[in-house]
């Protein structure tokens, strides 16, 4: 058995800012992770890392942004921790010789990103995520903590009272990819799970194949809440043939968005008459599917993104890795034409439910980045916040875990604020739901028989179910294969559970998923092998992408708005009255429980006020024009709250605001 004062599950951004943070306090840390460091999802992120660095911004015009993209559902102290903490983590990565874009004058470069009222995204050309990840790992090699790298954590070893409150997390079960070997690791302070996004639960994703949300299933079959996962995020510009990301820095550089009929639809047909194509993502994925769907898409697919006119040297400059990502995926140098782009899924806003710490409910059990809902994005993520997110709360995660006093988390955790039950609605008989198969890991994740019984006594009892799970697995080779389960599931969220979601197709989907869990029942694999056995890996993440479609889908059938990223046909409105509230689901021994609590929009030193989120901020500077020849607005407020003067300044620099008239 492996054993260390923190266990880091993960090695992204988050698993990376959270070991070197932990190493800092002086724990004896260690990474468990299935990817070799650099191959982790960090490297594909391309945009930016937004962060209030310059005059004219600061953290309370971040913090605002955030919580206005969040559809009001952002927790404010979460939101706050992170608007106030980005600057200092931005800046301890260019000490630590990340590779910024720079101004004429040295400064790192900002551009504009969606939803932004000030450009306050710093980049690394269009390879942010890649430069990000090599800095730290730098970091890591430099100060020599341990990477048990391929190794595929199977398992979190926690204890079995009752309430999932009560319980505590010792450590982890890992696979050795290169031999097939199952151990124990001892984690004397702390797991920390930075296992990132759950992508492959759909079949057009921007994510690696590696993005199975392993973190996210351990630890809600552990016992540990997970936090509105009904919000996903549709990214507006992918490609269509393979779902690679095209960074929204291409629309903040200028790029520009147009129908079959070579009309600019953002503006032209209205659907952000002043942001256009740098409004929301949530806003612009849904205009282009109304375009698609309304038959002015092109091939009846997608929309065309055109950015020739920024010039071969701009675009050379700042997005170089777009050229070759636009020619190696699609064969179109887009600097010579526009480059094919539809929505795709990006990000998950939802997650293990943590606090502003990093902490779950579960006594030494932490989660970090996009596997964790602190909750930062509500119900939708601004591009550029996902990058801060992962060194902030990975940071304080790490920090935390090996035993730094941090300012006591405002964001309750498990049952221990306010919640109220929530109605779960299953389209199949309760009898039919058989969510354990009689498999003992696929039951809890967690393995305990005996409150009374040692750490070690319980990681081992754990090794040792985890060995005979993958036995039964391997003993099974004629059984169902995973790839077709893993396809069919894929292919109903991505019809059903999209940008656009209807009670009757939520419904299809829940039984889809649920004739998936019983054909799971008898999956086998067919590989022998115990070295790089890809199949058998495999069919243990197709099992974190049945229960986690399942989690998404339950909550979305369950909130019966529209906000954020989640659009419902039935219910067209946000209605703040009653769903001012985080979607909560428990794992309750296989049969979901859902429960809701109430978002907290009380900040440092005020309370967020939901407002109507709208997105024609340049038109400020007409209703400017208009108030300043007289015109008697009842009341005139801007957002993020502004004098007149900075209005006429900044409306003139091209920044963006948001004004609203009673
Ligand atoms: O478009 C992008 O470059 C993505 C950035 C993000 O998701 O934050």
């Amino acid at each position: 058995m492996h054993n260390h004062d923190v266990i880091v599950v993960g090695a992204g951004g988050a698993g990376l800012r959270a070991a070197i943070a932990a190493q800092q306090e002086g724990a004896d840390v260690a990474i468990v992770s299935k990817l070799h460091p650099v191959r982790s999802h960090t490297g594909a992120a391309e945009g930016g890392i937004n962060a209030a660095l310059r005059e004219g911004d600061s953290w309370s015009n971040h913090a605002y942004d955030t919580m206005k993209g969040s559809d009001y559902l952002g927790d404010a102290p979460a939101i706050e921790t992170l608007a106030q903490d980005s600057p200092e983590e931005v800046i301890q990565l260019e000490n630590w010789g990340m590779a910024f874009s720079r101004d004429d004058d040295g400064r790192v470069s900002q551009r504009p990103f969606g939803g932004l009222s000030f450009p306050r995204t710093t980049y690394a050309g269009a390879e942010t995520g890649h430069q990000l990840l090599h800095t730290m790992y730098e970091q890591l090699v430099k100060r020599g903590i341990q990477v048990y790298d391929e190794w595929h954590v199977l398992d979190l070893v926690v204890t079995d009272e009752p309430a999932p409150e009560e319980r505590t997390c010792h450590g982890v079960v890992g696979y050795d990819v290169q031999s097939g070997t199952i151990e124990g690791f001892q984690a004397r302070d702390g797991v920390i799970l930075a296992t990132g996004g759950l992508g492959q639960v759909y079949d057009h994703t921007t994510n690696a194949v590696a993005n199975t949300g392993d973190g996210v299933a351990m630890a809600y079959r552990a016992g540990t809440p997970i936090e509105d996962m009904e919000f996903i995020q549709f990214h507006p510009t992918t490609l269509p043939s393979t779902g690679v990301l095209i960074t929204e820095g291409v629309r903040g550089e200028g790029g520009i968005l147009y129908n079959s009929e070579g009309e600019r639809f953002m503006y032209e047909r209205g659907y952000a008459n002043n942001d256009g194509e740098l409004a929301s993502r949530d806003v612009v994925s849904r205009a282009e599917l109304t375009e698609v769907n309304e038959g002015r898409g092109i091939g009846d697919e997608y929309v065309h993104l055109d950015m020739r006119h920024l010039g071969e040297d701009r675009i050379v400059d700042r997005l170089e890795n777009i050229i070759h990502l636009s020619n190696d995926f699609e064969g179109v140098n887009p600097v010579e034409q526009p480059m094919p782009v539809k929505p795709g899924q990006h990000y998950a806003m939802g997650g293990v439910e943590t606090d502003e710490n990093g902490q779950t409910c579960i006594e030494g059990l932490y989660a970090a980045g996009e596997c964790a809902c602190a909750s930062v994005h509500g119900s939708n993520r601004l591009g550029g916040n996902a990058l801060p997110e992962l060194i902030v709360f990975g940071a304080r995660a790490g920090h935390h875990a090996a035993g730094r006093d941090l300012k006591q988390a405002e964001i309750p955790t498990g049952k221990e604020g306010e919640w109220e039950p929530g109605e779960l609605i299953y389209p199949v008989e309760p009898g039919e739901l058989d969510h354990s198969g009689g498999d003992a890991i696929a039951d809890g994740g967690h393995t305990a028989t005996a409150p009374v019984m040692s750490p070690t006594e319980l990681i081992k009892g754990a090794v040792e179910s985890a060995r005979s799970h993958v036995d039964a697995l391997l003993s099974n080779p004629d059984g169902q294969n995973h790839a077709e389960i893993r396809s069919d599931v894929q292919q109903s969220m991505t019809q059903h559970v999209n940008v656009f979601r209807e009670e009757d197709g939520l419904k299809t989907a829940l039984k889809q998923i649920n004739s998936a869990r019983k054909e799971y029942q008898s999956v086998g694999v067919a590989d022998q092998s115990r070295t790089f056995n890809t199949d058998l890996l495999h069919t243990i993440e197709t099992r974190n992408i049945i229960d986690l479609a399942e989690a998404i889908t339950l909550g979305a059938l369950g909130r019966k708005e529209f906000r954020g990223a989640h659009w419902r046909k039935e219910h067209q409105e946000r209605k703040d009255q009653n769903w001012l509230k985080h979607t909560m689901l428990s794992w309750n021994g296989g049969s979901p429980e859902l429960w809701y609590k109430p978002a907290v929009l009380e900040g440092e030193s005020k309370t967020y006020e939901p407002k109507v989120r709208s997105y024609w901020a340049n038109g400020c500077r007409h209703i400017l024009l208009l108030s300043i020849v007289g015109f008697p607005f009842n009341k005139l407020e801007v957002d993020p709250p502004s004098s007149r003067s900075q209005l006429c300044w900044r409306a003139g620099g091209g920044n963006r605001w948001t004004c609203y008239i009673h």
